[in-house]
């Protein structure tokens, strides 16, 4: 693994491992949450799990192109875990898998046809123009100031006729008829039936998160005029996804609701931000009661690939 990253030191900030460049924990917890997560977008795509069914023609045609002297490669921007990496890798054994990220990934396992740099994306990426078939990029535009940019170098590193994957989670939480929910007040004189603490709650993440990177305007919409700007992607695809945030039904463990997951997830970031710890714990206390209770909410993610014009 090669570094060439700034700010990325590691200090523990409310009880989490972060580091400056970054709003989300970078600790153990956090990996075993975006593994998690992964399991979630498998249950979405069905199939091989790591792109939606109806890409694979075009994902086969150019990873297991049928002149075998071709070098297929795969671009993972913001790898996380590692993950999907090394699944794709798995996948595609003749596919070359490089998986990019500000912190340093530390997979147990990593494929032969695998590996992992440490590098921060907004340093650009001229050494890899047009280099790969695939580029992925899934939950890291949230994070991004400069999206427009952002796409602009990863479709300079894709090969013409190459395809990109962006994807990201939605701050929004919406009801079983895919409605938003309105977010539940701190006001003790307003009645909350029906509105909901973890859409509070994410509300204000999304204010600490348009404090740090600028306005977050594709949020609540799918993601084509992202992928528009950049006159050399066609957008192919798209999907929304809705996944429940409760535990499970009839079960109260928990560790078992990806709502809670993900609110431990931005306390650090919120606490960071100046909020104050008791009004954080208050509204983490009404989110458990809310992911075990009957009202039953839901995040919502979009997924969009795109071709480049080859
Ligand atoms: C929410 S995680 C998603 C990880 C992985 N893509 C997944 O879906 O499991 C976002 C990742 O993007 C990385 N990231 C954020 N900003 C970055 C940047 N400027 N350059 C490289 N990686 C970045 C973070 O370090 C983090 O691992």
């Amino acid at each position: 693994m090669t570094s060439e990253t700034l700010e990325t030191r590691s200090q523990t900030l409310h009880g989490r491992g972060m580091n400056n460049a970054y709003a989300l924990p970078i600790d153990e917890v956090e990996q075993e949450r975006l593994d998690t997560q992964h399991g979630m977008w498998k249950r979405f795509f069905g199939g091989s799990g790591l792109y939606p069914t109806e890409a694979n023609e075009l994902i086969l045609r150019l990873l297991k192109p049928l002149n075998t002297a071709q070098n297929p490669s795969v671009l993972d921007v913001g790898s996380g875990s590692g993950i999907w990496s090394i699944q794709m890798a798995e996948l595609f054994p003749r596919a070359s898998v490089l998986g990019l990220d500000l912190t340093e990934s530390k997979p147990k396992y990593i494929p032969a046809n695998c590996r992992f740099i440490t590098k921060d994306i907004r340093s650009g990426l001229g050494e890899y123009k047009e280099k790969f078939d695939v580029i992925h990029a899934r939950c890291v535009i949230g994070h991004i100031t400069d999206i427009v940019e952002f796409i602009k170098k990863m479709c300079d590193c894709l090969k013409p006729s190459g395809v990109i994957f962006v994807s990201d989670g939605n701050p929004n939480v919406y009801d079983a008829d895919h409605k938003e929910f309105e977010p539940a007040s701190l006001d003790l004189e307003t009645d909350n039936t029906n509105k909901s603490w973890m859409s509070l709650f994410m509300s204000k993440f999304l204010k600490v998160m348009e404090t740090r990177v600028g306005p977050r305007e594709y949020v609540g919409r799918n993601l084509d005029d992202l992928i528009l700007n950049e006159p050399r992607l066609q957008a192919v695809g798209r999907k929304t996804f809705f996944d429940l945030l409760n535990c499970p039904e009839g079960n109260t463990d928990l560790s078992k609701s990806s709502g809670l997951a993900f609110a431990k997830t931005v306390k650090p970031a919120v606490l960071g931000a100046g909020i104050d710890s008791e009004t954080v714990e208050k509204i983490l206390h009404n989110i458990s009661l809310e992911v075990t209770g009957p009202m039953k909410t839901f995040s919502r993610w979009d997924f969009i690939w795109a071709l480049k014009q080859g």
